[in-house]
C-alpha cells in the first residue's frame, strides 16, 4: 500500500502525520507499506519511520547519476537520506512535465542501479479510454517503457495501473474496470518474461482509491494493492486504507 503525498506537506507536516499514522498502522503485517512525501520531507518522514515497517520513497528520480540537471534529484542522493522507492512514470509527470515512456525507461533503469524499487506507472488518458484505445495505449506505455528492463530488473519493480481520468478526479474506476486492465498489463509481462514473473510481479491500483472503495478494489484478486494520493495525506484515512 502505497501513498503518493505529491507537493504537500513540510517536513513538519511530516513529522506530524507519522506520530498519528504509526501507532495506527502498527499491525498490518499483511502488507508493506510506503509513503512518499515531496523531496525535501524525506529525511522527516525517514526519521519518523526508524524502527516500523513503514517504507520511504521518492516521487521521481533522475535518469543521470550526477551532473548538470538543474532541479533533478540523484538516485544515490535518494538512498542517501535512507529512502527505499521510487515512483516513476506517475501521470502528473508524463502530463505536465513531458515525462515519456523513453524517460520513464531510463528512471526506472537509474533507480534500480542505485538499490530502490521503482513503481513504475501506466494508465490511459480520458480520451483514450473512450475511443476504446485503453488496452493499445496499455500495451505501448509498456512496450516503449517496461519492456526495456532486463529479466532482472524486472523482478524488481512495482507496476502501478493508474487511469488518468480516475486520478484526484473522485471518480474511481470499478473494480472490474481496474482488473480487466490489471489483466491486460500482466499478459504483457507474461509475454515478455513469462508466466513466473507475471505471477510474482504486484501491480498496484491507484485513481481515487478511499477507506470506502479499498475493500472492493482488493477483493480483485488482480489487483495486489494500490497508490493513494489524495486519501494518503491524512493519517486516520490512509489507516483505514492499509487495514482494509
Ligand atoms: P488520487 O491520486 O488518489 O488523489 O486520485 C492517485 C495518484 O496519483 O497516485
Amino acid at each position: 500500500m502505497a501513498g503518493n503525498w505529491k507537493m504537500y506537506k513540510t517536513p513538519a507536516d511530516t513529522t506530524q502525520f507519522f506520530e498519528k499514522f504509526r501507532p495506527l498502522a502498527a499491525n498490518s503485517e499483511h502488507c508493506e507499506i510506503v509513503i512518499c512525501p515531496p523531496f525535501t520531507s524525506l529525511a522527516a518522514a525517514v526519521d519518523a519511520v526508524r524502527g516500523t515497517r513503514i517504507r520511504v520513497g521518492a516521487q521521481n528520480i533522475a535518469w543521470a547519476k550526477e551532473g548538470a540537471f538543474t532541479g533533478e534529484i540523484s538516485g544515490a542522493m535518494i538512498t542517501a537520506v535512507g529512502a527505499t522507492h521510487a515512483i516513476v512514470g506517475h501521470s502528473e509527470r508524463r502530463q505536465y512535465f513531458n515525462e515519456t515512456d523513453e524517460t520513464v525507461l531510463k528512471r526506472t533503469q537509474a533507480a534500480l542501479e542505485a538499490g530502490l524499487a521503482p513503481i513504475v506507472c501506466v494508465g490511459e488518458r480520458l480520451e483514450e479510454r473512450e475511443s476504446g484505445n485503453t488496452e493499445a495505449v496499455l500495451v505501448a506505455q509498456f512496450q516503449k517503457g517496461i519492456a526495456g528492463l532486463s529479466e532482472l530488473q524486472f523482478a524488481k519493480i512495482v507496476i502501478a495501473y493508474e487511469p488518468v481520468w480516475a486520478i484526484g478526479t473522485g471518480k474511481t474506476a470499478t473494480p472490474e474496470i481496474a482488473a480487466d486492465a490489471h489483466r491486460t498489463i500482466r499478459a504483457q509481462v507474461r509475454e515478455k518474461y513469462g508466466k513466473d514473473a507475471a505471477d510474482a510481479v504486484r501491480i498496484l491500483y491507484g485513481g481515487s482509491v478511499k477507506p470506502d472503495n479499498v475493500k472492493a478494489l482488493m477483493a480483485q484478486p488482480e489487483i495486489d494493492g494500490t497508490l493513494v494520493g489524495g486519501a494518503s495525506l491524512d493519517a486516520v484515512g490512509f489507516a483505514s486504507i492499509v487495514n482494509f
